[in-house]
């Protein structure tokens, strides 16, 4: 029912419009988007969701990771994550973050964490971040603040801030 398909520039104001749709004007202020601000989402884990309605093809859902280091461990936030209000409850976004999840692996990452629902993102693994072991750069309900391991015992190693990668300025100038 749908097809899950690599980001392309061309898709840009429908995710927008979308993300607009599903967050609302709210969608800036969360505490997730201090990670986000300065930061770009990693082009090999952008997707979008397509499906044919009526003869139609649309783009009925969008899913982005970003890299941030969590309490140490570099790794990938997820999200937005946005469904077409009409087309949700009928896999869409299990199927985005499947696919994503499935491919961060790939590329190494090792641990995944999200704000959002937990019973919701249990379906794919994921569980509450075990109280006091990591923070965000803002106010989260801690029971909203969840992971996933793609390398079992990741999170073990995981202690402190989580924070946005030092961009390639900041490394330049440490000298790394
Ligand atoms: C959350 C969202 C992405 C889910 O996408 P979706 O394609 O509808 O989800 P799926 O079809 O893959 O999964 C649907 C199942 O998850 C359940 N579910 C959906 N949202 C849930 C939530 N917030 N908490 C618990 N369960 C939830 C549904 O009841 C459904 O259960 P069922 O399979 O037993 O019927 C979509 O509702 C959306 O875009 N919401 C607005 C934006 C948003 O809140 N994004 C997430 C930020 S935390």
């Amino acid at each position: 029912m749908f097809d899950i398909e690599a980001e392309r520039p061309e898709h840009g104001p429908a995710i927008e419009a979308l993300l607009d749709l599903s967050f609302g004007p709210g969608r800036y202020a969360k505490t997730a988007q201090r990670l986000r601000e300065g930061n770009r989402p990693v082009p090999e884990l952008c997707y979008v969701a397509f499906s044919d309605e009526g003869g139609e093809r649309n783009m009925v859902g969008s899913l982005s990771f970003w890299p941030v280091v969590i309490g140490g461990v570099p790794g990938l936030m997820l999200g937005p994550l946005a469904v077409e209000p009409r087309l949700r409850g009928k896999g869409c976004g299990i199927k985005l973050m499947e696919r994503g999840l499935a491919d961060a692996k790939k590329l190494g990452y090792r641990l995944v964490i999200l704000v959002g629902d937990a019973p919701y993102y249990a379906r794919v693994g994921f569980g509450p971040v075990p109280p006091g072991r990591l923070t965000m750069p803002g106010p989260v309900d801690p029971s909203r603040l969840l992971f996933r391991e793609l390398d079992i015992g990741a999170i073990a190693q995981a202690k402190g801030a989580i924070v946005k990668p030092p961009s390639s300025a900041e490394v330049k100038a440490s000298g790394i």
